[in-house]
């Protein structure tokens, strides 16, 4: 869970970071797109290094959610009866969390791929054409509002993830403050405001 969640940490922030060049015009984003098929030649064929790395991340995917599938069996096998007071209980609230935000994050990135890689979902999808894929398709503001939500809900996700990643990884709470909450909010806060960015740039004209 740990480890496909450090790679798909990964991806989420490089992602957000590509995704400024949104601010920088149609001319530098377009060339980022086109850069990350032209990856890798002439040893590899276009498009070739993106379909490693694409082969890469979608494995983290499926040992992500197997795991989860798996732990939350675990789980539920090891607490059959449940807890009293649940809502009190930190670990079941972050678990909880986890799990929905999961399947929200799992929904928006199948709609997101046919809106914005695939663009059957897209009013206006001019293949190569990036800028305008991502203006065109935020102008729409319930669109904007989607992205939004599923935008906080992988904001959630990510703070109690990387909360948990410490657990995992056998780092303790130190006396005195928990700086891994700490960094955990970091970690989230920069993903999710740059990613909330896009939409709101397009709807207030800051962008298009
Ligand atoms: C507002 C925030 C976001 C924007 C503006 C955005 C924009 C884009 C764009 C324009 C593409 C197509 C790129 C291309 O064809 O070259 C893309 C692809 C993709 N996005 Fe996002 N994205 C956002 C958030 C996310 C999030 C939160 C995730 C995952 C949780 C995600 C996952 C993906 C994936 C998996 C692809 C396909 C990459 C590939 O294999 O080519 N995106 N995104």
């Amino acid at each position: 869970m740990a480890v496909s969640g450090i790679a798909l940490f990964g991806f989420v922030l490089t992602h957000m970071l590509g995704n400024l060049k949104l601010y920088q015009g149609a001319e530098k984003l377009n060339a980022y797109a086109e850069w990350l098929r032209e990856m890798g030649s002439p040893a590899l064929p276009h498009s070739g290094a993106l379909w490693l790395l694409r082969a890469g991340l979608i494995v983290a995917v499926v040992v992500h959610i197997v795991c989860a599938y798996q732990l939350t069996r675990i789980n539920q096998k090891a607490r059959p009866v449940g807890y009293k007071r649940r809502a009190t209980i930190q670990a079941t609230y972050a678990s909880r969390t986890l799990r929905w935000g999961g399947v929200i994050i799992l929904l928006f990135v199948l709609y997101h791929l046919g809106h914005l890689t695939f663009g059957q979902l897209h009013p206006d999808f001019v293949a190569g054409d990036v800028y305008n894929n991502v203006v065109v398709g935020f102008s729409v503001w319930w669109v904007s509002a989607l992205y939004m939500v599923a935008n906080l809900a992988l904001g959630l996700h990510l703070y109690h993830g990387v909360w948990s990643l410490f657990q995992t990884l056998g780092v303790a709470a130190p006396r005195g403050g928990d700086w891994r909450r700490g960094i955990a909010a970091a970690f989230a806060f920069v993903v999710t405001v740059g990613n909330l960015s896009f939409p709101i740039a397009v709807l207030t004209g800051l962008v298009g």
